[in-house]
């Protein structure tokens, strides 16, 4: 009788997890549904890693020494890329600057450290490794 009654419990059991994972199943989806509209807005917005802009800012500091000192969410000796971008308003100033920056390296923003100048680079990488470093604003 016991054995019955186990089986049973487990059968029972069985079904409602089975009913449970099928609810959860269809719930997240709704959900995605129902987010879905006013997520693409944003992500035309707040998420500009696949505009081509960004692509090649990134592949940019990818070969150059840029990582040997920054990082995009962590102090390394330079300032977390992020926080570069959080820092100033993203416009045609900034980008300037920050250019200058980056060909002629200085301190004096983030600290006494200096950052090394990058010679090598022409006036329009270095505006649009600053343009993918302001990309990375998230506010
Ligand atoms: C030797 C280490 C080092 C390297 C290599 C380096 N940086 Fe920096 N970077 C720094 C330091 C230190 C600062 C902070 C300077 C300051 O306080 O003004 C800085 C600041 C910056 C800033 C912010 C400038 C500002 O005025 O607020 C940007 C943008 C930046 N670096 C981009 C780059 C890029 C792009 C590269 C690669 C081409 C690079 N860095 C390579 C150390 C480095």
């Amino acid at each position: 009788m016991k054995k019955i009654i186990t089986l049973f419990l487990l059968t029972a059991g069985m079904y409602a997890c089975n009913n449970g994972s099928t609810d959860a199943k269809t719930e997240p989806k709704a959900e995605e549904k129902t987010e879905a509209k006013p997520e693409v807005k944003e992500t035309t917005k707040a998420d500009p890693t696949d505009s081509p802009e960004f692509q090649k800012g990134l592949e940019l500091v990818k070969n150059s020494d840029c990582n040997t000192c920054h990082k995009v969410d962590e102090k390394v000796i330079g300032p977390p890329f992020r926080d570069v971008a959080n820092k100033y308003p993203n416009n045609d100033a900034t980008i300037d600057s920050l250019a200058h920056k980056i060909i002629n390296g200085g301190s004096g923003h983030w600290g006494s450290i200096a950052m090394a100048a990058h010679k090598d680079l022409s006036v329009d990488d270095a505006k649009a490794i600053a343009k993918y470093v302001l990309l990375l604003k998230n506010n």
